[in-house]
């Protein structure tokens, strides 16, 4: 850097200059350090506290800010303003994610990816946090952090354990329609501007008239899929931990923006208790052929963050996030999801972590919240601090109220597996994979099987067996290859 730029001084974090950033103050040229050197004092103690705990799952991730803009009309469905008018345009971010490494894992792993979008609309923002597959392993959240705990570190060991993951699937039946898709070409992307996205749950729109019809968004790539084999990966992530991360920076900077084209499939409310399945079990997905998808608008993202730290890792996705025209729906798992991500922002990011700039709502955020550390967003000079008062503060908006929804039923645990098909839907998807598909997921599942005990494999090639024999016999062959 040439001598001749004029560099600002540099200051303590309280604004006062630092008289010198190379050496420490000692008593003396060889003696020790003064206690009031205060400037080393808050270097160290500021670079303690440079770590936040990371994401309980998810933490390992890449983001990127865009745009979405509506090319299709769906306000006859829901009165959001997002969807307001063709040619509409909202800011975004997104953030994907694998799910099971930590902060620090290689990009190139067989895994879901997580596909979170941030919409700053200007009714509040619309949180979408989905994944890249349509369904998931778990259809009750009872569930969900003993499924991780399979995915993380095997406590005595410290390593991933394939048996508990194989234990646990095989005792979960449920799981097989993701399981089919994490062991498919679809588990390994080469980046993520390489693969689809999912709300995978179900949600609701609703409009003017107080009509309400449930609701799946998907988001297809304009990419294409493209993806690595498990060999291909290996030799990947010997050279390049950050694979993903690396594609989709690059080519953001080289101005090739990733697009998807985001589309719905509907189903208006009262149709759902007419249907030979479930409409709200996070398990299955809708027919396309009765539910065909509408296109909606076209997701680009075109702007790196400038800090990922602050822009990326502070960023606070919550399924809860939701704005007037789209709400929840029964399925048990959302109901869970609808609690969980707050609460971890709270506890990971901090109590005002929705004042960041990243999570900052692009509309007035009008609270009575109060107070809670680091709160910087202080109201000026206001005598309206409690509901009601005399004093013109703010007041609900009865317009913002979803149509009621109709319930029924004893309260009770009803047990999710009885009568309820896990077989169909994961057959149907094995039938779709041609010849070469098939090898390599049988070789997949065979590779994720070493070391796993014989009755734990036994069970879970009963399951496969029980959705189409091919699929079993296929692994069954593929593991003797691999002990062979
Ligand atoms: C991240 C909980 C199911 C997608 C997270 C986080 C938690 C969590 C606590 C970390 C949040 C943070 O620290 O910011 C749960 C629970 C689930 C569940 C309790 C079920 C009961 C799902 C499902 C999907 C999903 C079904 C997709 C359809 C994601 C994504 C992230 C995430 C994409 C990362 C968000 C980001 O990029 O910041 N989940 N999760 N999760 N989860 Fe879930």
């Amino acid at each position: 850097m040439s001598d001749q730029i004029v560099r600002p001084a540099l200051t303590t974090s309280a604004g006062t200059p630092v008289p010198d950033n190379q050496n420490s103050k000692s008593a003396g040229r060889r003696g020790p350090l003064l206690l009031e050197n205060y400037q080393l004092l808050e270097k160290l103690a500021h670079q303690n506290r440079e770590r936040i705990p990371e994401r309980v799952v998810h933490a390992k991730g890449s983001g990127a800010y865009g745009t979405f803009t509506v090319t299709g009309d769906v306000a006859r469905y829901t009165r959001a303003a997002i969807f307001g008018e063709i040619g509409r345009t909202t800011e975004v971010l997104a953030r994907f994610s694998t799910v099971a490494g930590e902060r620090g894992a290689a990009d190139a792993e067989r895994d879901v990816r997580g596909f979170a979008l941030k919409f700053y609309t200007g009714e509040g923002n619309w949180d979408l946090v989905g994944n890249n597959t349509p369904v998931f392993f778990i259809r009750d959240p009872m569930k969900f952090p003993d499924f991780i705990h399979t995915q993380k570190r095997h406590p005595r060991t410290n390593m991933r354990s394939a048996t508990a993951m194989w234990d646990f699937w095989s005792l979960s039946p449920e799981s097989l329609h993701q399981v089919a898709i994490l062991f498919s070409d679809r588990g390994l992307p080469r980046g993520f501007r390489f693969m689809d996205g999912f709300g995978s749950h179900t949600y609701s729109f609703w409009n003017d008239a107080g009509e309400r019809f449930w609701v799946k968004f998907h988001f297809k790539t304009h990419q294409g899929h493209r993806h690595w084999t498990n060999g291909e990966a290996a030799d990947i992530v010997g050279q390049d931990r950050e694979s993903s991360q690396r594609d989709l920076y690059d080519a953001i900077e080289a101005g090739d923006f990733p697009r998807w084209t985001l589309s719905v499939q509907i189903m208006p409310e009262a149709d759902a208790a007419r249907q030979s399945f479930d409409p709200f079990d996070l398990t299955k997905v809708w027919p396309h052929g009765d539910f065909p998808l509408i296109e909606v608008g076209v997701l680009e993202l075109n702007r790196n963050p400038a800090h990922y730290f602050a822009e990326i890792e502070q960023a606070s996705f919550s399924p809860s996030n939701i704005v007037p025209g789209i709400g929840y729906s029964p399925d048990k798992v959302l109901q869970a999801r609808l609690f969980a991500y707050a609460d971890a922002h709270r506890y990971r990011v901090g109590t005002h972590y929705e004042s960041l700039p990243v999570n900052r709502p692009k509309c007035p955020v009008r609270t009575y919240h109060a107070d809670g550390a680091m709160r910087f967003d202080a109201p000026q000079g206001t005598d309206a601090y409690y509901e009601p008062n005399s004093f013109g503060g703010p007041v609900e908006d009865p317009g913002a109220k979803e149509p009621p929804l109709r319930l029924e039923g004893e309260a009770g645990y009803y047990d999710h597996r009885v009568d309820n098909d896990d077989y169909s839907q994961p057959a149907a998807l094995f039938r779709l994979f041609d010849e070469g598909q098939r090898q390599r997921f049988f070789g997949n599942i065979a590779a994720a099987m070493q070391g796993v005990p014989g009755e734990i494999v036994e069970r879970q090639l009963a399951h496969f067996a029980k959705a189409d024999p091919a699929w079993a016999e296929g692994v069954r062959r593929a593991l003797e290859g691999a002990a062979g």
